[in-house]
């Protein structure tokens, strides 16, 4: 089976096929089905923008869609970046940015505990939805550490492990990511969705309140 990936991340798409690629689930980027679509995430929610993303690249494409949205919650930050951190800091700022002020705007003397989120939302061309949330929690290092990953990862520490997410290889990180624990739940539902025993938390999008101007 082949779902198209909703976002244009190389790096979202190999943690997703490591994943989903041993129970014959392959997940192909948007180039590869044709299609160019950027959705503006207008969602304050994780659930909310994890299905526009999904739903618009299903429209688009015609096939099951596949979208992953998810961020970083700062306890002393009152959860920010959360929805807004692919953007924290605006348009100007790359990933080395974006976590150097995050750094700069930990408040001094504060719990630095915080948590990845990520959630998944399948959506099919019948309109049926799954959605799958992940969390892994964890501190905010005082400085960057190590090379691997993306994104916010050489600042997230894991107590546990006595490193950051920049440390561990991606069979490590997988194990424990928010993506991870989130992409397992989506396998589990997908699998049980794909045998059509009934047993999965499938909801329509017509059932979704903040589905615009769609009615299934
Ligand atoms: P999205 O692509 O809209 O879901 O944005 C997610 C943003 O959250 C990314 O651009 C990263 O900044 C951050 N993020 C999400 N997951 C991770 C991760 O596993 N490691 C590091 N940063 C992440």
């Amino acid at each position: 089976m082949k779902l198209v990936l909703a976002s244009k991340n190389e790096k979202k798409l190999r943690e997703m096929n490591e994943i989903l690629s041993g129970m014959g689930v392959e997940v192909c980027s948007q180039a590869d089905a044709g299609v160019d679509v950027d959705v503006e995430e207008t969602g304050t929610t994780f659930e909310e923008n994890s299905l526009l993303k999904a739903k618009a690249v299903m429209e688009a494409s015609g096939l099951p869609a596949v979208a992953d949205d998810s961020g970083l919650c700062v306890d002393a930050l009152n959860g920010a970046p959360g929805v807004y951190s692919a953007r924290y800091g605006g348009e100007g700022l790359d990933d080395t940015g974006r976590y150097r002020l995050l750094l700069a705007n930990m408040p001094k003397g504060q719990p630095r505990t915080a948590k990845f989120v990520s959630v998944i939302t399948c959506c099919f061309p019948n309109g049926d939805v799954l959605t799958a949330r992940g969390e892994c929690p964890g501190t905010i290092a005082f400085a960057p550490m190590g090379e691997g990953g993306f994104g916010y990862d050489p600042v997230f520490f894991l107590p546990k492990l006595k490193k950051t997410f920049a440390q561990l290889t991606p069979e490590e990180k997988n194990a424990v990511s928010h993506r991870g624990t989130a992409l397992k739940l989506f396998q589990e539902q997908l699998q049980r969705y794909l045998a059509g025993d009934g047993s999965y938390p499938v909801t329509t999008l017509g059932e979704r309140g903040i589905i615009r101007g769609f009615d299934k």
